[in-house]
């Protein structure tokens, strides 16, 4: 554990340093995907990936799982994003504000994938600079094209913002089943 503390502290700084970064910024992402969720019903379960001090959770009425390594607040679940203590298909609206961007971005969406529901919504928030090949980041085709093959679907990409993209994905629902009608015509289940 002795050496968990000196991580823990680092993610501390690191969240102060970007909450003073924010206050320059003329609109925060999290006001945005506020706005989308307060524009939907209000009986969406929310899982907030890396909610940093849940602000998202204040924000509207929904109930929203609070996620963080960093808990300051005891409403915020301590854990790590691609290991929640979540059920499985369990969660209507994934969000990812600011938290996304790293070397094992995959194993959150995994994650982000086995707790929602098939359809479920992905909101993803980023630095616009970490997805422009021109200022060193990603290629935006790219990531979205990994992102898809994990099992999302595009819905649509706000790139309107000078600081911070947005994308709106859903969950591919997957045919595990195969369904055939039998010669009475009987719909059975084959596999
Ligand atoms: C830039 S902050 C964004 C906070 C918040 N989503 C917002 O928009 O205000 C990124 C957050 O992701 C969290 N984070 C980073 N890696 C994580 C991990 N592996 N598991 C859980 N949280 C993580 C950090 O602790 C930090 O609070």
């Amino acid at each position: 554990m002795a050496g968990l503390y000196p991580l823990l502290e680092l993610y501390g700084l690191q969240l102060l340093r970007y909450q003073e970064q924010m206050l320059h910024w003329p609109e925060q992402p999290v006001n945005i995907i506020t706005k989308w969720l307060k524009d939907h019903s209000p009986s969406l379960v929310v899982a907030d990936f890396g909610c940093g001090d849940a602000r998202l959770a204040r924000s509207v009425k929904n109930k929203v799982w609070s996620l963080d390594l960093v808990a300051n607040d005891p409403s915020v679940i301590a854990c790590d994003m691609s290991n929640t203590p979540l059920e499985s298909s369990s969660v209507d609206v994934a969000v990812f504000c600011l938290s996304l961007m790293g070397t094992n971005y995959s194993s959150f969406l995994r994650e982000a994938l086995r707790v929602l529901k098939p359809r479920g919504w992905l909101l993803i928030a980023e630095v616009k600079s970490r997805l422009d090949p021109n200022t060193g980041g990603a290629d935006p085709n790219k990531f979205l094209k990994a992102i898809c093959e994990l099992g999302f679907t595009m819905e649509s990409k706000d790139f309107s913002n000078k600081m911070f993209v947005l994308f709106y994905l859903k969950k591919k629902v997957r045919f595990d089943a195969l369904f055939l009608y039998d010669s009475s015509m009987t719909l059975r289940k084959m596999r």
